[in-house]
């Protein structure tokens, strides 16, 4: 399966769901293509932004290599699933589409953290920076819960 997590600049929460995602897949073995993009050209080519990098360094998770890139219309194409952060994302995101079956593969990524009061990853890129250790609990929450998905529907 190959997956595509998408927010707004795709240096914040996009690339950490990415790095989330991976290394709870590799940890329970589940084969996965897992890659990044911002529906906005602002951060192309750049690294993540240092709050999120440094947030995931403790967690053990290296992100430093990822790079900001545009969520382009073959995206549709390439992945099975596209998971956007926000409303505004999904609104940015579904312009694009040009099928039912692209639009079928757009979801808020918050759907998947059953437990979670919110159904938005909010934009940390203005907040403190305790708003990136948020952004981390609930994109595990939401990590867990898609993984969860998918062993089940492989059993
Ligand atoms: P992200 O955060 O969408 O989580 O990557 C943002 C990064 C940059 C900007 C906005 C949000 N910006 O306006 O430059």
């Amino acid at each position: 399966m190959r997956v595509l997590m998408v927010c707004l600049g795709n240096i914040c929460r996009s690339p950490m769901a990415e790095g989330v995602l991976r290394h709870i897949a590799e940890k329970r073995g589940l084969l996965l293509v897992v890659d990044s993009a911002g529906t906005a050209d602002y951060h192309v080519g750049e690294s993540p932004d240092q709050r999120a990098v440094r947030c995931l360094k403790h967690k053990g998770i290296d992100i430093t290599g990822l790079r900001g890139r545009q969520f382009e219309q073959q995206d549709f194409d390439r992945f099975d699933l596209i998971f956007v952060m926000d409303r505004s994302n999904q609104r940015n995101v579904l312009k694009l589409a040009a099928t039912d079956e692209h639009t079928s593969k757009v979801r808020l990524w918050l759907h998947h953290a059953t437990e979670h009061p919110l159904d938005e990853v909010l934009d940390p890129y203005y907040g403190e920076l305790d708003g990136f250790d948020r952004v981390y609990e609930m994109i595990v929450a939401a990590s867990e819960g898609f993984l969860d998905s998918i062993e089940a529907s492989s059993r």
